[in-house]
């Protein structure tokens, strides 16, 4: 049997808002194989994106444990953990675009590390900006585009390095039926043709619908 990727056990995180802790994950489980598309769905609040900023290496459970490809994340130091989040591709719920670059330059940032040359980086930023229907954009910086236009940046840099694992926070809750129905077409051939595995909060019942299983949150739990 092969690793699972995301295993986790009992998670709980609390927050505290000055001396008032907030549950926001209460003792999750959830294991999660390899080429696996799961997709997370409940109301506001019930602790999706705290799960998934987890799940992404980018917070520590208060208790519990989470190992993602076997590896205990809390064992991890800055470098592991750099070197972890380098290879998980992530759309932010907010998008977490970089103001002063444009477009196509927030896209390029994320290739930096992959070793391809200027003139490659370019266009592969490029390709993948017409594949979210952005091809006039390139070169408008995110102060210059509307919620939609940069939440599909945000979905192009995620998957400017192929990742074999895709973390996607409400990434289509801004977007038009017809660019979100594009844009999940394009996860799903990430899905079947390279095997990559995919985590998707979303509200839509029609994208939850084409994930291979649903998970469903409240309060905290998974129900
Ligand atoms: N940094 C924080 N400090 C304190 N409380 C927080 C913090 N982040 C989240 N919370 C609280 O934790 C709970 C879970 O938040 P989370 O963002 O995970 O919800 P969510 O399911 O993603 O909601 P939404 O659908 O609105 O995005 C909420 O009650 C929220 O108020
Ligand atoms: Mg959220």
């Amino acid at each position: 049997m092969t690793t699972p990727v995301v295993e986790r056990t009992n998670v709980k995180k609390t927050y505290m808002l000055g001396k008032v802790p907030v549950n926001a994950l209460q003792g999750v489980n959830l294991k999660v194989e390899k080429g696996d598309f799961v997709a997370i769905s409940g109301p506001s609040g019930s602790g999706k994106s705290t799960l998934l900023n987890m799940i992404g290496a980018l917070d520590k459970p208060t208790e519990g444990k989470v190992f993602i490809e076997g590896v205990n994340v809390s064992t991890l130091n800055d470098n592991g953990l750099a070197d972890l989040r380098r290879r998980i591709g992530f759309v932010f719920q907010f998008f977490n675009l970089i103001p002063r670059l444009t477009a196509r330059g927030n896209v390029e940032l994320t290739m930096s590390i992959t070793g391809l040359g200027r003139d490659e980086r370019r266009k592969r930023a490029e390709g993948l900006l017409e594949t979210v229907g952005l091809k006039e954009r390139v070169n408008h910086k995110p102060a210059e585009l509307s919620g939609g236009e940069r939440q599909r940046v945000a979905i192009a840099r995620a998957l400017a390095n192929n990742p074999k694992f895709l973390l996607m926070d409400e990434p289509t809750g801004n977007i038009d039926s017809k660019t979100a129905k594009e844009i999940i077409e394009l996860v799903m051939r990430l899905n079947e043709e390279k095997g990559a595995t995919i985590i998707i909060v979303t509200h839509d019942q029609q994208i939850a619908s084409q994930a291979k299983r649903t998970v469903q949150m409240l309060d905290g739990l998974i129900v």
